[in-house]
C-alpha cells in the first residue's frame, strides 16, 4: 500500500531546498552562461532553471516518494518503484527573462496530481521568490497566501479594474484584435512577465483578471496556479467559457481567461464574443 504523504508539507521543504540551490547563482547572472540546449517546452535552458528543478528532483527522492516528473526543462521522467502513483508538474522558474534581466519577478511553480491531467491536481504550491510570497491550494481546502486563506476581488466592472492580459507573441496582430474592445475598456492594464504568478494575483485579490489567449503558454507554467484560482473561488475558463481539462505535458498547450468572479468573467468573454462577430 502507498505510504500516506503529506504534500503541503513536502512542497514546502522543495521550495526552501531550491531556494537555497539557487541563492550562488543568482550573483552570477550577468556573467556568461553556458549554452545547455532545448528544454522539453522548447525554449533555451539556463543554468538556474535545471539547478532549481535538480533541487525538487532531490528533494522528492530523499522523502522516497515515487513520481513521474512532467517538467518544463527536462521533460518526463520516472522516479522509484511506482512512478505512476503521482504526478509532479513542475516549472522551476516561470519568468526566467524577468530573472535573468534582473525583473524582480519570478517564480517556482510545482503541483500534484493523481494522473497527468489538470482536474486530478490535488496539491500546489507557487512561490514569488523576489518577495518569500507562497500561494498554495489543496483540493476542496481553499487557497493560501503565505498560511492566511486569500480571496479574489469583488471588483464587476472593467472601468474600475486592473486586468492582466500576456500579448507576448509574434501574432500579437491576430491576438490583440480578438481584445480590442476589452483593452478600451479596461482602467488598467499590465503583464509582468511570470503567469503563474499573475494568476496567484488574480486569486488573492491583487489584479481582477489575467488573460492569456495566445495558445502559447504550456500547461506546466499553468498547472499550480490553476488549483489555487479554483480554490481561492476565481473563475478560470477556456476563451469560450468551458472548463479548462488539458492533458499535463510539457508540450500540451493551454489558453484562458481567468477572473476574480463570475460577474467580470462574463464581462470579459462577452466582449470577447462581440469582438468574435464582428470578425
Ligand atoms: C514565461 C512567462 C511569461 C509568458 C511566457 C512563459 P517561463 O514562462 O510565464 O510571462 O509570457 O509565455 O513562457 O518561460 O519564464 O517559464
Ligand atoms: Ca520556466
Amino acid at each position: 500500500m502507498e505510504k500516506q504523504i503529506n504534500w503541503l508539507d513536502i512542497l514546502i521543504r522543495c521550495r526552501n531546498n531550491l531556494q537555497e540551490q539557487i541563492k550562488p547563482l543568482l550573483k552570477t547572472l550577468d556573467q556568461l552562461q553556458p549554452k545547455l540546449g532545448i528544454g522539453a517546452g522548447g525554449d533555451p535552458i539556463k543554468q538556474i532553471d535545471l539547478v532549481a528543478e535538480r533541487a525538487i528532483v532531490n528533494t522528492l527522492k530523499e522523502h522516497e516518494i515515487s513520481f513521474t516528473l512532467i517538467s518544463e526543462e527536462s521533460g518526463i521522467e520516472k522516479y522509484g518503484q511506482t512512478p505512476h502513483d503521482n504526478y509532479v508538474t513542475l516549472d522551476p522558474i516561470d519568468g526566467t527573462t524577468n530573472l535573468v534581466r534582473g525583473i524582480p519577478f519570478y517564480a517556482t511553480s510545482i503541483a500534484i496530481s493523481t494522473r497527468p491531467t489538470i482536474n486530478t491536481i490535488h496539491t500546489a504550491l507557487v512561490t514569488d521568490l523576489v518577495h518569500s510570497t507562497t500561494y498554495t491550494a489543496q483540493k476542496g481546502k481553499g487557497a493560501y497566501c503565505n498560511n492566511q486563506k486569500t480571496a479574489p476581488s469583488k471588483t464587476k466592472f472593467l472601468e474600475t479594474a486592473v486586468v492582466g492580459i500576456d500579448l507576448n507573441t509574434y501574432k500579437a496582430k491576430k491576438t490583440a484584435r480578438k481584445l480590442t474592445n476589452l483593452i478600451q475598456k479596461t482602467k488598467h492594464i499590465r503583464h509582468l512577465g511570470a503567469n503563474a504568478l499573475e494568476l496567484c494575483h488574480v486569486a488573492d485579490g491583487t489584479t481582477d483578471a489575467f488573460i492569456d489567449i495566445r495558445g502559447k503558454l504550456r500547461t506546466t507554467d499553468i498547472a499550480a496556479a490553476w488549483l489555487i484560482i479554483e480554490e481561492s473561488g476565481a473563475k478560470i475558463t477556456t476563451p469560450d467559457g468551458k472548463p479548462i481539462n488539458v492533458k499535463l505535458s510539457p508540450k500540451q498547450k493551454v489558453a484562458f481567461i481567468a477572473a476574480a468572479n463570475q460577474k467580470i468573467h462574463r464581462v470579459i468573454l462577452n466582449l470577447m464574443r462581440l469582438e468574435k462577430e464582428i470578425e
